[in-house]
């Protein structure tokens, strides 16, 4: 017996070892931390279960034979997270470049596999060099196995990825199909095509950084959601992160203790919003201002920074905050932040997570380069998902609310459950001076007629009552309130129940 019980011994060390301390120590000099060090920063201490071990490949070409690792690349198990159960998977960079064989493969989807079963996030921590290029087409087979398991889970589990290292070719598409992804600066890398490909290619000159790193990613293309200093770093926001999420579509977000009265007044708020409306202020000061505890984790703040999204608390509960930002283009809706702001409205519709909404829009932006790039398109993308939503939705007008961009953000007409606006809100088709130039057209020379015009108009609809006459504001409250009344909605809110007619699935203009 004492001889088996070494021989384990001998195998989980060897597993543990991964390829190796030559390795290991390369690892530690990218500033990287190893697979399993990851997972014990991620995970809740001793509470790792560890699955598969003893896998290896069955790769018998190239000398394969002789070079077998157990664990193959891919550590992978459950764990806990402030006590509530995730599956993980960490790619071991230190194994044939973390590569993707037909048994790493294998043991990703058997994590997926229980995760739904279970109903319970998956965690992709990413630092791999591909597919395992002596596998050829077996490899191939295993991302798409692993993909079509995304597809599946998608609505179903929150799936998270974190990409640490490098993610090249067709390996990006299964963090592109997770729910959210988070990259470490420096350290990790997505691209569809590396450097050398596109200096042949085009003839450009970049590197990977600048290609497909993590500032690039969570600036301007909008891949990554998050971007951090370190590993280190990263692991801890994520443990923070899933602290807001269901466990599955099956269950409501988690009840937190909380100690920040519903009825706390914010005397500040009253004066938010400057008198002049064309001068900008911060929208995430009210955000702060309203959540528990000021705990807000914003999602994308580097992208499309036009609209703010994010995760906070309200009497312990999770919501989804979705505000426009008069600091960047005036609030305007633009392609990215409508892409933005329908992806995250359409996550947090999965999982059961109500919405409350900040409105300060002038409309959509205007121009050749948004209405070729389909602006017609993609702000329909918002509209659908807030229409299609049938999570409690409660929506402040802080101040502009503009044309269809009025509509689109969780209006009333949307099925919006509860819609307040602010005493200085203007809910009109466009602002004051535009529509009196389109509808005063014969005096547009006369500048005296035009102030006089304008002054009209101002007192006739910028106002939030013309809307509150029909029902489609609920209520005019006081800034200083905000935070106690959409407590109080969400409360009444809390048993909503309502259906979208059966269907195999909507069409949403992708
Ligand atoms: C097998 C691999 C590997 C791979 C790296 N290694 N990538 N083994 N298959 N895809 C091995 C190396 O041989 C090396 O082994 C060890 O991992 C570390 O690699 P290094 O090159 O020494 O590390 P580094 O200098 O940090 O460079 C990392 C890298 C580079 C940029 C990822 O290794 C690289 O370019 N690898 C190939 C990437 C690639 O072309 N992958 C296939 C892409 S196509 P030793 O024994 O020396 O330590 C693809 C399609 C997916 O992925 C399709 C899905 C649908």
């Amino acid at each position: 017996m004492q001889e088996i019980l070494e021989e384990l011994e001998r195998r989980r060390e060897a597993a543990r070892l991964g390829g190796g301390q030559k390795r290991i120590d390369a690892q530690h000099a990218k500033n990287k931390l190893t697979a399993r060090e990851r997972l014990n920063v991620l995970l809740d201490p001793k509470s790792f279960e560890e699955y598969d071990m003893f896998v290896e490949h069955r790769c018998a070409d190239f000398g394969m034979e002789k070079k077998k690792v157990p664990s193959d690349g891919v550590v992978t198990g459950w764990g806990r997270i402030n006590g509530r159960i995730v599956f993980v998977f960490s790619q071991d960079f230190t194994v044939f470049g973390g590569s993707l064989s037909e048994a790493h493969a294998e043991k990703i989807c058997k994590v997926m596999d229980q995760a739904m079963k279970v109903g319970a996030p998956v965690i992709g921590l990413n630092d791999s060099g591909g597919a395992r290029i002596q596998e050829g087409v077996a490899s191939l087979a295993g991302y798409a196995e692993v993909f079509q398991r995304n597809v599946l889970a998608s609505g179903v589990i929150p799936q998270i990825s974190c990409v640490m290292g490098p993610c090249a070719g067709g390996a990006v598409y299964s963090p592109a199909m997770t729910d959210f992804i988070f990259m470490v600066k420096d350290s990790s890398y997505m691209f569809v095509t590396g450097p050398d490909v596109v200096k042949t290619v085009t003839h450009e000159e970049v590197t990977a950084e600048e290609l497909g790193g993590a500032i690039t990613h969570s600036s301007k293309s909008g891949v990554a959601d998050m971007a951090f200093e370190n590993d280190i770093e990263a692991l801890l926001q994520l443990r923070r992160f899933v602290d807001f999420l269901p466990a599955s579509n099956r269950k409501d977000p988690p009840v937190r203790n909380w100690h920040d009265p519903a009825e706390r007044c914010e005397l500040s708020l009253d004066s938010l919003v400057p008198d002049n409306p064309n001068k900008p202020y911060d929208i995430k000061e009210l955000i702060h201002k309203v959540v528990d505890d000021g705990d807000f984790f914003e999602i994308q703040p580097d992208h499309a920074a036009n609209i703010v999204i994010g995760l906070g608390r309200l009497e312990g509960r999770t919501v989804g905050l979705v505000a426009n930002q008069p600091m960047v283009l005036a609030g305007c809706l633009d392609i990215s932040s409508s892409r933005k702001g329908a992806r995250f409205v359409r996550f947090c519709d999965c999982f059961n997570i109500p919405i409350l909404t900040f409105v300060d829009v002038p409309g959509f932006l205007p121009g050749t380069a948004q209405e070729y790039g389909g602006i017609i398109k993609h702000g329909a993308k918002l509209l659908f998902a807030y229409a299609e939503a049938t999570v409690p939705k409660v929506t402040v007008i802080t101040r502009k609310a503009y044309g269809g961009a009025y509509d689109v953000m969780a209006s009333k007409h949307l099925r919006g459950d509860v819609n307040y606006a602010w005493p200085q809100a203007e809910i009109a088709v466009m602002g004051p001076k535009g529509a009196v130039e389109i509808i005063f057209r014969e005096d547009r020379n006369d500048a005296q007629k035009i102030e006089l015009r304008t002054e009209e108009y101002r007192q006739k609809f910028a106002n939030p009552f013309i809307a509150g006459h029909r029902g489609f504001i609920d209520d005019v409250i006081m800034p200083h309130n905000t935070r106690y009344r959409v407590c109080r909605s969400f409360d009444m809110l809390r048993d909503k129940k309502i259906e979208n007619p059966w269907k195999k699935h909507a069409n949403i203009p992708l």
